[in-house]
């Protein structure tokens, strides 16, 4: 028997017995509202019929045959009429049943019968997910179950345009949604890189607007190309296959067609569409362009054209037409535009910009759809029936709920699943940021702030999959996966705990291993985390990790540890550390290398604070013994916009040093720069200060000065500024960042 099985088997025998279901472990995510288990089974064979009464229950019915032969190796009839004496039966609800939201379910099952009641196809559609997630050999068990969701607004999205995926996976994909409870697909198909969607009255859309003739490689910073063509799109038949097949999911597809900005692919295909009108290639790098579509009306009568079509293909209410970073330096210098800004009365290129989407939305109000944008769409003022998507934090999601606006919350911390999930040096390059699975799970889409008459405006959140960094397939399930499942909880489930749910995610991770699902393995490892030693120069090392899923361990040179004692160290060392299970490693461990030095666990006072979000870790995480890494993440350096570093390092003790090495970053996209210059004074007594001279300028990422040994306890560093952004640089004329990690003084 599969581990799985006997877990699922102990599990609902526990129930039995009488224990509390205080004890009975989550297997479902989301969490249902609720569920208790009996003792028996029903028996999934040959002779068993799936009977639907309720034409609503046909898709549910079709998709819980599959599952069963894929679980129990045969395929059960699925016929239209009442149950006979046993059997499973899809059938609409008891008049007297509670059923709290169209999407509700019942399911009541026990030795002879499976007895699924709903509402709507969203309903059955869910109790089946629900059931197919507690399958286990001996069959079915006896489980009763009323569940409803929280949120109606339970949203996935996918960015089609920075890397191009195949039609089967985006199947899968939907699967993986449907799984967990999802049902809006957001499908970004178009953006400054390609193109995706079959337009048939401006073919060139694709054949120009599909194909880039290289494509960015590595970090953003280091600007490296291929020169490879790369592309593809979706034929209109294509995208009726997957609308069709998500809705047998119960899932809305919600195509996303970018304007003004994030166009430079449509622009490459049609540049009479911009306002120079000059010839522009597919974007090959990420980032935002200045080329956006002009407001002439032209390009209106283009995009009327293009939506026309989209809105004959999609069947759903939304059309979200982007909105976002959209740069107005062209508007500023085209004649048109500035031409319509006199002609409407509009006093500056936001209220273009409002005038742009609002003109879209009263075309697309004609074809009976709304609209959805980027928060930007406040800019100028919103449309007056667009819906808002809320990225860049929650402040645009909850001034348009208080001007009556529906908004979904897909705020960048913690709903962008392009950025990391665990400490970036041991997972594979992404976009940046740090989103863990915890802040994922904690993310409450009603903000704090806002009037509690205005919380109904929020319809739910999702999960954001932008795929500059996504090449594969199977990359975006890792990024996806298992972050998805605690945003499902989030927003499904009424109440839950994180150690249930991580119980429940175990079994999960069975679940798709069965499945061949590529996931993210940060809960099969450890984190380490040093804190300031007993005296300076010595550090305090640490194993912070749940126990729930394996054992955190580590390992130094001198031997293995439980995670839970800590270690004393003075020296250089190399920590290896992870999780085991049954004395086997639960994934490859992680390994460390701690620098010490004199200034290890030094105390440091800073004249200027650093800024968020790069002040996480105080001023320990100078002298952690941690050298911070590219790409960066805030933990791990401190930063300062357009202030100079100003630190005294306190060594405890007057000790002998002779050099001094301090590490910068240097990132120009991110308006990161290295100090100008550098200057260190030393004292014995923090009273009298002598100025240590000949101090090279700061070339690269690490700086180091050598000097003739010299007696010091306290130790000033001034690391200025570069100030502004210079000139031709992004970002020009803002405060630059200056960006430091680690001292190291020996
Ligand atoms: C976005 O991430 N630019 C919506
Ligand atoms: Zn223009």
């Amino acid at each position: 028997m599969e581990t799985k099985s006997i877990v699922r088997t102990f599990l609902y025998t526990l129930l039995f017995f009488g224990f509390s279901s205080v004890l009975f472990a989550q297997v479902v995510i989301p969490k249902p509202q609720h569920i208790v288990f009996g003792n028996q089974f029903f028996l999934v064979q040959k002779n068993v019929g799936i009977y639907y009464s309720s034409p609503d229950a046909f898709q549910a019915a079709l998709i819980l045959q599959k599952k069963l032969k894929t679980y129990y190796g045969c395929e059960l009839p699925v016929v239209n009429s009442r149950m006979p004496e046993t059997g499973i039966s899809m059938e609409a609800p008891d008049a007297a049943m509670p059923m709290s939201s169209r999407e509700a379910y019942y399911i009541r099952s026990d030795a002879q019968t499976v007895i699924i009641q709903s509402g709507s196809s969203a309903g059955f559609g869910n109790a089946v997910q629900t059931l197919s997630q507690i399958f286990s050999k001996q069959g079915i068990p006896m489980v009763k179950v009323l569940d409803a969701p929280k949120f109606s607004w339970r949203g996935m999205h996918l960015d089609v345009s920075r890397h191009f995926f195949s039609v089967s996976f985006i199947k899968r994909y939907l699967d993986i949604m449907a799984m967990y409870k999802f049902n809006r697909f957001h499908w970004h198909l178009t953006d400054d890189q390609g193109w995706r969607i079959e337009i048939k009255s401006y073919p060139k859309l694709c054949q120009t607007g599909a194909w880039r003739s290289g494509s960015m490689k590595g970090p953003y910073s280091d600007q490296v190309f291929d020169t490879k063509t790369y592309g593809g799109f979706y034929t209109q038949s294509e995208i009726k296959e997957v609308i069709d097949y998500a809705a047998a999911l119960n899932i809305m597809v919600v195509p996303e067609i970018e304007m003004p900005g994030h166009s430079t692919a449509l622009l490459a295909a049609y540049p009479f569409l911009s306002c120079r009108q000059k010839p522009l290639e597919v974007a090959k790098a990420w980032g935002v362009f200045e080329d956006v579509l002009c407001t002439r009306d032209t390009c209106f009568q283009f995009l009327e054209t293009v939506l026309d079509e989209v809105c004959r293909l999609f069947p759903g209410p939304y059309i979200h037409i982007g909105g976002d970073e959209c740069p107005k330096t062209r508007w500023k210098s085209c004649e048109h535009c500035q031409k319509r800004m006199l002609q409407e009365n509009l006093k500056n290129e936001m209220e273009l910009q409002s005038y742009f989407i609002k003109r879209v939305e009263r075309y697309l109000k004609t074809k009976n759809k709304s609209i959805i944008g980027w928060d930007e769409i406040l800019e100028g003022g919103l449309a007056p029936e667009a819906t808002v998507m809320s990225w860049r934090g929650e402040r645009g999601g909850i001034e348009a709920a208080q001007q009556g606006h529906a908004v979904v919350m897909s705020p960048g911390q913690p709903c962008y699943f392009d950025h990391y999930q665990d400490d970036p040096v041991y997972e594979p390059l992404a976009i940046g940021g740090l989103n863990t699975l915890k802040q994922v799970y904690d993310y409450k889409p009603i903000p704090a702030l806002l009037n509690s008459e205005f919380q109904g405006n929020i319809l739910g959140a999702q999960g954001n999959v932008w795929t500059e960094y996504m090449e594969t397939e199977q990359q975006v399930e890792y990024m996806v996966l298992p972050r998805l499942t605690a945003l499902a909880e989030v927003l499904w489930a009424s109440d839950n705990s994180y150690e249930n749910y991580l119980q429940a995610l175990a079994l999960h991770f069975k679940i798709w291993d069965r499945l061949g699902y590529h996931y993210g393995k940060a809960l099969l490892g450890s984190t380490l985390k040093t804190t300031p030693g007993p005296r300076c120069g010595t550090l305090r090392v640490q194993l912070e990790s749940d126990t729930i899923i394996g054992r955190p361990v580590f390992k130094t040179t001198t031997g293995f540890a439980e995670g839970f004692k800590s270690l004393i160290v003075s020296a250089d060392t190399v920590i290896e550390f992870g999780k085991i299970e049954h004395q086997k490693p639960l994934h490859t461990f992680k390994r460390c290398s701690l620098t010490l030095s004199k200034a290890s666990s030094a105390h440091i006072q800073f004249n200027n604070q650093p800024d968020l979000p790069y002040n996480t870790g105080g001023s320990f995480t100078l002298v952690d013994g941690i050298r911070a890494n590219k790409p960066r993440i805030p933990r791990q350096w401190l930063g300062w916009q357009g202030k100079d570093l100003e630190a005294l390092v306190d060594l405890e003790r007057n000790q002998s040093i002779a050099s001094i090495e301090i590490g910068f970053l240097k990132e120009e996209s991110a308006w990161i720069y290295l100090p100008a210059n550098i200057e260190i004074w030393t004292s014995v007594d923090g009273q009298k200060y002598s100025a240590l001279n000949d101090i090279p300028r700061v070339h690269e990422d690490v700086f180091k000065v050598s000097f003739s040994p010299l007696t010091a306890r306290f130790i000033k560093i001034k690391a200025k500024n570069l100030g502004r952004v210079p000139a031709g640089k992004p970002g020009a004329g803002s405060p630059a960042w200056l960006f430091c990690d680690e001292i190291i003084i020996h």
